[in-house]
């Protein structure tokens, strides 16, 4: 063989092996174009059936999206139940009582595996769950790339570590989200989620009734607010739920930054952001900038659907996704 010709295999064959790795490796919107044509359109139509009747159900699924990406990476580790001795991510309280949506999950995937049975993740019906929630209540539509693997470990204590808390301060929420490669920025752009859904009591009740020494409320709750909130959260009620965005509940918008402009932010984490210099600067364009928050959102989401997944030959593709193969 000549010398030329010798230079064009291995270009060729150095070419294939970076296409071919690239695909093994790189996610991909429309992953199951050809395995499973209607993967997506069966998760929408699961979904658009459940926040039909329960709007909150859009909620509960964009935050279990969150709780499984930053919990060793979108691997549906958050779906799986626990085994005998042995408890899962979800019965963290974090996670336990709250977080809600897991039949519609097992619904689509239910109905895949009739279709295209061992073929689509339980870590891609939820990252296109969440995609759709967030189109049905807020309008905001973006592409998943998919072709994720489902986990095989789920861990009672990992949550612990890897989500932030209801009290953490900006520095911390901060620092949390830098572990997981984003700027605070994005942070803040990601923390408009609170814009729907409900909260129990439990998680900010301490603002009303035990905040420091020197102050039992919280000064930067707006007054009216913090009377609305003890009457729906007396001392002994942990059970009760409470809206996050009291302007607008069900929508996915920007008003949850208008909220924190009033001192009506639920979480101690969702004020300090208008307190901290840090990112009050954020908070206040993110209340001007609907549709750039929105497309900032969806761009969020994207990355956050990308964060540690398992890709090629890793993981499975779980038959339930509450247990493993
Ligand atoms: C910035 C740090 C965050 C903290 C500290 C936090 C904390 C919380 C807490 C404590 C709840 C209420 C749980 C309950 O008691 O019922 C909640 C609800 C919620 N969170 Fe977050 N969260 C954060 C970021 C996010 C992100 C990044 C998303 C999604 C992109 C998100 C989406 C939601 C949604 C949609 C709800 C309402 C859930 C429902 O109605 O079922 N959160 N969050
Ligand atoms: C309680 O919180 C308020 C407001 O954040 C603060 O000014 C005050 O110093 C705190 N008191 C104690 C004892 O930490």
């Amino acid at each position: 063989m000549s010398n030329s010709m010798l230079r064009l295999c291995l270009i060729f064959l150095t070419m294939s092996m970076m296409v071919f790795m690239s695909s093994a490796i790189t996610p991909r919107v429309g992953f199951y174009r050809t395995s499973c044509p209607s993967a997506e359109a069966i998760v929408r139509k699961a979904v658009n059936k459940a926040v039909a009747k329960n709007p909150g159900i859009a909620a509960g699924l964009i935050r279990m999206h969150f709780h499984d990406c930053f919990v060793r990476g979108c691997d549906a580790s958050v779906l799986l139940d626990s085994t005998p001795g042995k408890l899962s991510e979800k019965e963290h309280p974090a996670n336990n009582p709250s977080l809600r949506g897991f039949e519609v999950i097992d619904e689509a995937k239910a109905e895949l595996e009739s279709l295209c049975p061992r073929t689509v993740s339980c870590a891609d019906i939820l990252a296109f769950a969440a995609r759709d929630g967030a189109l049905a209540v807020g309008g905001i539509n973006y592409q998943v790339p998919s072709g994720r693997r489902d986990g095989r470990v789920s861990l009672f204590d990992d949550p612990s570590q890897d989500l932030p808390s209801p009290s953490s301060n900006a520095k911390e929420l901060g620092d949390s989200f830098a572990r997981k490669g984003f700027s605070l920025d994005e942070m803040v752009t990601l923390s408009g989620a609170h814009s729907i859904g409900v909260s129990h009591c439990s998680s900010f009740s301490n603002r009303l009734y035990s905040f420091n020494k020197t102050h039992p409320q919280d000064p930067s709750l707006d007054p009216k607010f913090a009377r609305d909130l003890k009457a729906k959260c007396p001392p002994s009620s942990s059970n009760n739920v409470v809206q996050l965005d009291g302007l607008t509940p069900n929508r996915l918008d920007n008003k949850y930054y208008t909220n924190l402009m009033n001192h009506r932010g639920l979480f101690e984490s969702d004020q300090t952001l208008l307190s901290s210099h840090s990112t009050a600067g954020m908070v206040r364009n993110n209340v001007r900038l609907g549709p750039a928050w929105a497309k900032n959102f969806a761009s969020a989401m994207v990355k956050m659907g990308s964060i540690d997944i398992l890709t090629g030959r890793q993981g499975e593709i779980r038959k339930k996704c509450r247990v493993v193969n």
